[in-house]
């Protein structure tokens, strides 16, 4: 965890009912920013809020489809509304829909391309449009992933929408920057979440074996980039893309095989 307070910050985070999302809505709550999380899944969002809260962190569950554009706009205006600002927005939410190229279906690339492109595009507008009105300035972080950066059997659709993030902070940065909002990607690699638990068998240890670390990363080793990428830390940091990931990218075998 970084060494810096988010008192005065507000935040959206989207998709962070588990995993990485969660776990950035978590630490961003626990250094002292107000955070809106969000989720489409209203047990999971309760069950976040309530733990955060727990903890002692300033958290309100959102309900909804990230990737809704009437949803969009409300969770910025309820934000607002509750906490009197915004100031972070993360759009982590990302659906994965692994398929053989020749096979895969335009009901699958349309869901893949609708949450990671369409939602990440929209509700980067919506936030910005917020912060540049304020004129506090501000920080946008987007989420890619290593597949944005090397080829990975199946993943196709998924990965070019994780380049296209990738591409849309770096050009972002010529309509953000004169309001003082930084945007950069994060691009996380094999990270243990409830989701890639089921992905495959032994997830974990197929990709330990082939990570120059040895190891696989926790949503940790993801939220304490995110906190970085949209704390004062790194106020002179923009249209870049970290990528987090145990050193796998400079390699990239692949777990099923080499290819
Ligand atoms: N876990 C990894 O290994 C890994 C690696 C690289 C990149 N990523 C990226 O990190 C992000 C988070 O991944 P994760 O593994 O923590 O995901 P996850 O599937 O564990 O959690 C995502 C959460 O988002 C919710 N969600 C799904 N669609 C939604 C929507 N339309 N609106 C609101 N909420 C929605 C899900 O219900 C779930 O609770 C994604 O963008 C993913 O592509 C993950």
């Amino acid at each position: 965890m970084i060494n810096h307070t988010f008192k005065d910050e507000v935040a959206i985070v989207t998709g962070a009912g588990q995993g990485i999302g969660f776990e950035i809505a978590r630490q961003l709550a626990l250094n002292g920013a107000s955070v809106i999380l969000n989720e489409i899944d209203e047990r999971a969002a309760e069950n976040a809020a309530e733990k955060i809260t727990a903890e002692g962190g300033i958290v309100h569950p959102m309900v909804g489809d990230a990737a809704g554009m009437h949803f969009i706009q409300q969770m910025v205006d309820e934000t607002v509304r509750r906490f009197g600002k915004l100031t972070i927005a993360v759009a982590n939410v990302g659906v994965t829909i692994h398929g053989d190229f020749f096979e895969y279906t335009q009901e699958n690339f349309n869901k893949t391309v609708n949450t990671n492109l369409f939602g990440t595009f929209f509700f980067a507008q919506a936030a910005a449009k917020q912060i540049r009105e304020q004129r506090t300035g501000g920080s946008i972080l987007l989420m890619s992933s290593v597949n944005a950066h090397q080829a990975n059997k199946y993943l196709a659709v998924y990965s070019m929408s994780k380049a296209g993030i990738e591409m849309l902070a770096k050009n972002l940065i010529l309509e953000l920057s004169g309001s003082n909002i930084t945007i950069n990607s994060l691009a996380p690699g094999a990270t243990l979440t409830n989701r890639t638990l089921l992905e495959q068998d032994d997830f974990e240890g197929s990709w330990a074996k082939i990570t120059p670390l040895g190891k696989i990363a926790t949503p940790c080793d993801i939220a304490n980039a995110a906190l970085f990428l949209v704390s004062p830390s790194s106020r002179h940091i923009t249209g870049q893309c970290l990528i987090v990931d145990g050193g796998w990218t400079s390699t990239s075998p692949s777990p099923n095989k080499v290819i």
